[in-house]
């Protein structure tokens, strides 16, 4: 089914369940009396952000917005906004989705963003992080479900060049 260039496996969908259960119950007790928005950074959080809300057990609103750094499987370190969230965030606990925090170029510029426009708390979730990678020096990653060595993946969600966001598990691109 799946091209030579990403035939190894390096998180099985048995483990992206298992650990996604545990990074929604660990936002659950800490959101707990909170006013809570979801917003899922796209597009590669779309499969990340479904699995984990329905792990999260309290009530939410949730939005989404597009943010592009990236050209092939190099950082740009130039952030556009290219679609905002539909609604307001003033006042409300935002808890970012992303799919991989690489340079931190990304998730900075977002962070700021929703500051600015009078959130009353912003945090961060990404489902990987590579932290070897990381340009920006001050980004603290809330809530992340798995740290991955300097290798580029793709599968649940993530992409190269927008293909293989449909594989199931995570996988290593070898170009
Ligand atoms: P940053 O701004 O460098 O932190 O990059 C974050 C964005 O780059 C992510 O949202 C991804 O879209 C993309 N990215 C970084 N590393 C990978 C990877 O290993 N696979 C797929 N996309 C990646
Ligand atoms: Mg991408």
């Amino acid at each position: 089914m799946y091209d030579d260039k990403c035939k190894e496996v390096l998180i099985s969908e048995e483990e992206l369940k298992k650990r996604v259960a545990e990074m929604g119950a660990e936002i659950t007790k800490d959101y707990e009396g909170k006013d809570l928005v979801i917003i899922g950074v796209l597009i590669g959080s779309f499969i990340f952000m479904a699995d984990l809300v329905r792990e999260i057990k309290l009530p939410m609103n949730i939005d989404f917005m597009v943010a592009k750094s990236y050209m092939g499987t190099n950082t740009t370190g130039e952030v556009r906004i290219l679609k905002d969230v539909v609604y307001p965030v003033a006042g409300k606990d935002v808890l970012i989705v992303e799919d991989v925090v690489d340079s931190g170029f990304t998730l900075s510029k977002v962070k700021e963003h929703f500051k600015n426009r009078g959130a009353t708390s912003v945090k961060i979730c990404a489902a990987f992080d590579k932290p070897s990678r990381r340009v920006v020096d001050n980004l603290n990653v809330d809530y992340k479900g798995f740290v991955i060595p300097d290798k580029f993946i793709v599968g649940y969600g993530l992409d190269c060049d927008e293909e293989y966001r449909n594989i199931k598990d995570i996988r290593i691109f070898n170009p």
